[in-house]
């Protein structure tokens, strides 16, 4: 069967990678999580000392970008790919809050951004893959078969992603992550250089009342519709 691409992009915590890895794992496609890109930066830029509360040497991570090194490894346990900065495994250490706090300035470098596109179009070269972010499916992949725009309630959004933290073990606040969604929200879908849009073809679901198996479900049936119209 002929292979396609699938953008799915949207807002933080809206579920996106959870729908992006069933429906890849279905589909026996690539998934590919373009925010672990950013966030594996962002966690550089932190290491190196560029980055902290009070200030941002922005100069400084441009000029160090060509040390960094970002690819992805299958995790035999969980069966999804883990991410390595320069070889190492950062998977857990880039879903912290305090990554997610500084993850949006970094992301609105455009030296960081053009350097990732590149490598998430080269990742999406042979189709059949699904890539989840923000501008995935307006600056990285334009001409995908499928595109889908994922939104909630911020509230919602953030009672989510308090659960996972706490499952996690961390110790978090509900108000400090949701301060940190709206802060994320309004960065992400203000920055200059690609900011997050809906795409004029994208189809957009909000999920703020969807258990995450009818999201799956809805985002098959778009994607089995939109193979049996390429037929
Ligand atoms: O999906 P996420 O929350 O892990 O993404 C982390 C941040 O990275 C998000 O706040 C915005 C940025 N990002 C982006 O700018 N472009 C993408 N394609 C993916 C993520």
């Amino acid at each position: 069967m002929r292979k396609i691409t699938i953008a799915i992009d949207g807002f933080s915590s809206t579920g996106k990678s959870t729908v992006a890895k069933e429906l890849a794992r279905f589909l026996g496609y690539i998934y590919v999580d373009s925010g672990a890109m950013y966030r594996a930066v962002t966690l550089f830029a932190m290491e190196e000392g560029y980055i902290n509360e009070d200030n941002f040497d922005v100069k400084g991570l441009i000029l160090n970008l060509n040390t960094i090194e970002i690819s992805f490894a299958l995790n035999q346990d969980t069966q999804i790919a883990d991410v390595y900065l320069n070889s190492i495994n950062v998977e857990k250490k880039i879903r912290t809050l305090e990554v997610s706090n500084f993850v949006s300035q970094v992301a609105a470098v455009s030296e960081v951004r053009s350097m990732l596109v590149k490598q998430q179009q080269k990742m999406g070269e042979e189709k059949g893959v699904v890539m989840d972010g923000r501008d995935i499916g307006t600056v990285v992949f334009p001409n995908a078969e499928l595109k889908i725009f994922m939104t909630a309630s911020a509230e919602k959004r953030a009672q989510r992603r308090y659960n996972e933290l706490i499952d996690r073990g961390d110790n978090v606040d509900y108000q400090a992550v949701l301060k940190n969604i709206q802060e994320r929200d309004y960065i992400d879908s203000h920055r200059a250089d690609s900011p997050l849009i809906k795409a004029n073809d994208a189809i957009e679901i909000d999920n703020s009342d969807m258990t995450l198996d009818e999201q799956f479900q809805k985002v098959l049936q778009l994607t089995l519709k939109t193979l049996k119209d390429l037929e």
